[in-house]
């Protein structure tokens, strides 16, 4: 898409993940008076988003939707505008079918008016989900979404201000690899970011927050040939204040969406967030990685009974190295740079994004790390030296 209209991933809150269909007013602005003053907004993150259930069960007789104004008692147009003058952007859901997931009016034979409703309410972000979508006309379901997509796709795109478009279609064909591939080649042409796996703690009834995000992580990797600047793979919220994490794994989770240039939308109640948390959050190294212009996505170049290996390359020439802990003890691994195209015969300076220790690496880099941790360094040539494309990238196609 039009690398312009979100040269970067975005960073910003969603409710999604942390309060469903519990979300009001209230919630959105001591959210977003929270981000301010415990510094979030000035570490990048600059949009709050709603999710579902935001609206009332009918649309007027105009067919315009409503918001629930006991749930917004100012409604939407003043929570924009509560928004903008704080420094942030607003952004909504919809859905593409005849109902959202949660029951409300779905946007079909509806997209230009609800496409001009959330543009008059001051928003400029749409996530557009993919439930109750039923195909027409003999199509295939791939068909049919890419359709709907398409369509939205020529009206924003027709706007004098269009809206970021955040696609959820790949995500409802993530359980058949060939379709998903299909979705896949048109997505990125469509919208700006595209959700291709399922909501992450969805696997929580069965395993842990961890397995959930480790499910949605592995879709990611498969997915690395299609980022671009102006389109990112989204593989869904941050959850730092999820009670069945460690430390590690908040931190992992968040090591890893950097280093995949992902949107880092947090879907947790900001204002009880640790100090450690929000500090981790804000960590500006990984967030430069995170929003780093060439917008690459780290790919996995190894993987072995312990340790997962990716890198990518950075705007200015440095490398990427990021290495998880997939096991379930500590343990211990040596990277050598060739495994990262890197030449043997240089010397480079590798930076610790959790610590900001700097040291000198010849040819490889020792790392220990404990269970579900994950390690990020930016790795910066010597003089005269420069890297090669990364070999064995053996996970990255659909
Ligand atoms: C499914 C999406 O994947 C979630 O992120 C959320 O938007 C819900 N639908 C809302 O019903």
């Amino acid at each position: 898409e039009d690398p312009k209209l979100l040269p970067t991933p975005p960073m910003g809150f969603n409710n999604w993940a942390r309060f469903e269909c519990d979300l009001n007013e209230t919630l959105f602005t001591e959210t977003a008076q929270s981000m301010v003053s415990r510094g979030l907004l000035a570490a990048g993150y600059n949009r709050l988003n709603l999710d579902d259930c935001w609206m009332t069960h009918e649309r007027t007789a105009n067919g315009v939707l409503q918001w629930n104004a006991t749930l917004f008692p100012h409604g939407i147009p003043w929570l924009a505008d509560f928004a903008h003058k704080h420094g942030f952007h607003l952004g909504i859901y919809e859905d593409s079918g005849n109902a959202t997931c949660g029951g409300y009016p779905g946007s079909y034979g509806h997209e230009q008016v609800d496409a001009e409703t959330f543009a008059s309410w001051g928003i400029d972000y749409l996530k557009l989900d993919g439930c109750n979508v039923y195909p027409e006309n003999g199509r295939s379901m791939a068909e049919e979404y890419k359709r709907r997509y398409g369509q939205w796709h020529q009206i924003l795109s027709a706007m004098a201000d269009p809206l970021i478009f955040s696609e959820s279609a790949p995500a409802y064909f993530s359980d058949n690899k060939t379709e998903w591939a299909s979705v896949m080649d048109w997505i990125p042409f469509y919208g700006e970011l595209a959700r291709h796996s399922d909501d992450i703690l969805v696997y929580v009834g069965e395993g842990s927050a961890w397995d959930s995000i480790m499910v949605n992580y592995h879709y990611q990797t498969l997915l690395v040939r299609y980022q671009q600047p102006g389109y990112y793979n989204d593989p869904d919220f941050l959850i730092p204040d999820h009670p069945g994490l460690t430390d590690a794994e908040k931190r992992s989770h968040f090591a890893l969406w950097t280093s995949f240039g992902a949107p880092l939308i947090i879907s947790a109640y900001i204002p009880a967030l640790s100090d450690e948390e929000i500090q981790f959050l804000s960590n500006k190294d990984l967030i430069a990685v995170d929003q780093d212009p060439l917008a690459q996505q780290a790919a996995l170049v190894s993987r072995d009974a312990s340790f997962d290996v990716l890198t990518r390359s950075l705007a200015n020439g440095d490398r990427l190295l990021t290495v998880l802990n997939t096991g379930s003890s500590s343990a211990k691994t040596s990277i050598s740079v060739a495994r990262l195209g890197l030449n043997e015969k240089c010397q480079y300076k590798a930076r610790d994004l959790w610590t900001g220790k700097v040291s000198s690496i010849h040819d490889s880099v020792d790392i220990t790390l404990d269970s579900h941790a994950t390690a990020v360094y930016r790795i910066t040539p010597g003089r005269g030296c420069t890297s090669v494309t990364p070999t064995g990238m053996i996970f990255n196609t659909v």
